[in-house]
Order: structure tokens, then C-alpha cells, then sequence
């Protein structure tokens, strides 16, 4: 199966790009993003299954990377702003890259996909789709990643089997050497007082992948389902620690 990972350069992206290199039945992974990507040294990844795919504007795709995007099985959304990184640019911007690039990606992927084509949306916890309930914190942004969600679903709704859909929501994503001491004690405190649940990074991209190889189990996954396919994937590939 073909598989293209947007947003591949990122935390999780380089996790679900050296998973899907070692997935036997993936014969092929686009790496799609505005700059290529380190490639995996790691023993038994075959690299020769990687394709990195530059894309220079993620709201006008050009003839030469929709060729490359051609017969996907699958796609695994990762391109976004993540909280941390919210106040370095105004707010049109951010809703322009979570929001508006992910609608275009699935619009300009899926009429030239394989079919069905499989389309795995990774938002947050806080991510909120009732356009009418705004969460005290990040409102805006929760609320606008909230509706991307609603998008992404009502997009795979209307296409008659087409496209299916599947939006992840995990909690904090943590790895092991991720964080430095004071940091991990900052991330615990922080999980503890807002009540955020955790998953680890191979636990999410085993589950991302394995939604995308071999069918979405549920058009919402919260972060327990993210943990509890995961753990399970990774134990029966004998890849748990
Ligand atoms: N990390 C967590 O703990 C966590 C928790 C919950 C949910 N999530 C969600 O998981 C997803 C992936 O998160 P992550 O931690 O992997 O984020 P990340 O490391 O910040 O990666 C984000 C990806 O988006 C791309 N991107 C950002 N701005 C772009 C632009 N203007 N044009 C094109 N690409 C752009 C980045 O490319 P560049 O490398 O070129 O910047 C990168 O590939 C996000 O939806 C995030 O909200 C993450």
C-alpha cells in the first residue's frame, strides 16, 4: 500500500515515517512537507520504500507533487501548529495552516487517491467541535481545530465511500530523552492539574498506522483508543519495551 505522511518533518511525523518504513505491507511512503526530511538510519528501515516530497505551498499543489500524491491508499495528516508554538505568528496564520491546509490536502488527494482512500486526521484532547461551547482555555484555537475535525468527517460523509476518515485525539504525546528533567516536571504537573491524558509516541503512530494499513476502527479516536491500539500493535510486532 502507498502511504503519505504530511507533516513528516515534525515530532510525530519522523516517528510514523520510520514505523511505516519498517510495516511490511507499506510499499511505498510519500514524505510530504515544505522541506525534505532526514532520512532514517535506523537498523531493518527500508529506505527504498521512501519518497520525499516537497510541497512549497499546501494551498495551490503543484502538477509535479499531485503526481507523486497519486493512488494513495492512505494519508496521516500531521501538518499544524501546536499550542507551544501558538504565539509566534498572528492567529489568521495558524487557522490557515491547521484549518485551511488540511482541507485542501484532502480535496486535492482524494479524487486522485485509490479507493477507498483513508484519510487520518491527528487534532488534540481540547479540540472542540461545538462551534457554541468555547473552553476557557485556547478557546479560539480549540474551537477552530474543533471545526477542522467537523470538516474533515462531513468531507468523508458526503463522498459516498470515496474517502474515510478518522480524527485522533491524543493528550500530551511524550518519548523517552523527548524532554530534560525540569522540563518532565513541568509536564507531569501540567497533565496533573488539567487533568491531560498522555500517550506515547510509538504507541500513537503504531495506532495511526495501523488505522491507515488496515481500517479505521472508529471515526473518533480519544487518547485511551490511541493507547490502547498502540500498546497492542507494538506488543504484537514485538516492538514494546
Ligand atoms: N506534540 C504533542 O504533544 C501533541 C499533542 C496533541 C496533539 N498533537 C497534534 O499532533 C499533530 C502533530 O504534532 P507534532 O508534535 O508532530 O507537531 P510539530 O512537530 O510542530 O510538526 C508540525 C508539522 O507541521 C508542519 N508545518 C507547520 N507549519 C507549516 C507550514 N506553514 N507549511 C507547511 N507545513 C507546516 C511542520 O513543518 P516544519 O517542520 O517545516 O515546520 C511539521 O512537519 C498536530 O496536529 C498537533 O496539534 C501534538
Amino acid at each position: 500500500m502507498k502511504l503519505i505522511v504530511a507533516g513528516s518533518t515534525g515530532f510525530v511525523g519522523k516517528e510514523v515515517i520510520r514505523q511505516a518504513l519498517r510495516y511490511p505491507t507499506i510499499t511505498s511512503v510519500v514524505a510530504l512537507a515544505r522541506r525534505t526530511i532526514t532520512v532514517p538510519e535506523d537498523a531493518g528501515i527500508d529506505t527504498s520504500k521512501l519518497k520525499c516530497v516537497v510541497c512549497d505551498d499546501f494551498e495551490n499543489y503543484s502538477e509535479d507533487v499531485k503526481k507523486e500524491l497519486v493512488g494513495a491508499d492512505a494519508c496521516i495528516w500531521l501538518v499544524a501548529i501546536t499550542p507551544a508554538k501558538l504565539n509566534t505568528m498572528p492567529f489568521a496564520e495558524v487557522e490557515k495552516i491547521c484549518l485551511d491546509y488540511t482541507v485542501k490536502g484532502i480535496e486535492t488527494m482524494s479524487p486522485i487517491a485509490s479507493k477507498p482512500f483513508r484519510f487520518i486526521y491527528v487534532s488534540g484532547v481540547n479540540a472542540e467541535r461545538d462551534q457554541n461551547k468555547k473552553p476557557f482555555l485556547m478557546g479560539n484555537y480549540s474551537l477552530m481545530r474543533g471545526k477542522t475535525e467537523s470538516l474533515v468527517l462531513e468531507y468523508a460523509k458526503e463522498s459516498s465511500g470515496a474517502v474515510e476518515a478518522c480524527v485522533a485525539k491524543p493528550g500530551l504525546i511524550d518519548a523517552p530523552g523527548h524532554s530534560n528533567f525540569v522540563q518532565g516536571i513541568m509536564k507531569s504537573v501540567l497533565c496533573a492539574v488539567v487533568g491531560l491524558p498522555r500517550v506515547e509516541l510509538n504507541q500513537i503512530a503504531s495506532t495511526l498506522i495501523q488505522q491507515a494499513v488496515t481500517g479505521i476502527e472508529k471515526e473518533t479516536l480519544l487518547n485511551e483508543d490511541l493507547v490502547r491500539i498502540g500498546s497492542k500493535v507494538l506488543e504484537e510486532r514485538g516492538l514494546s519495551s
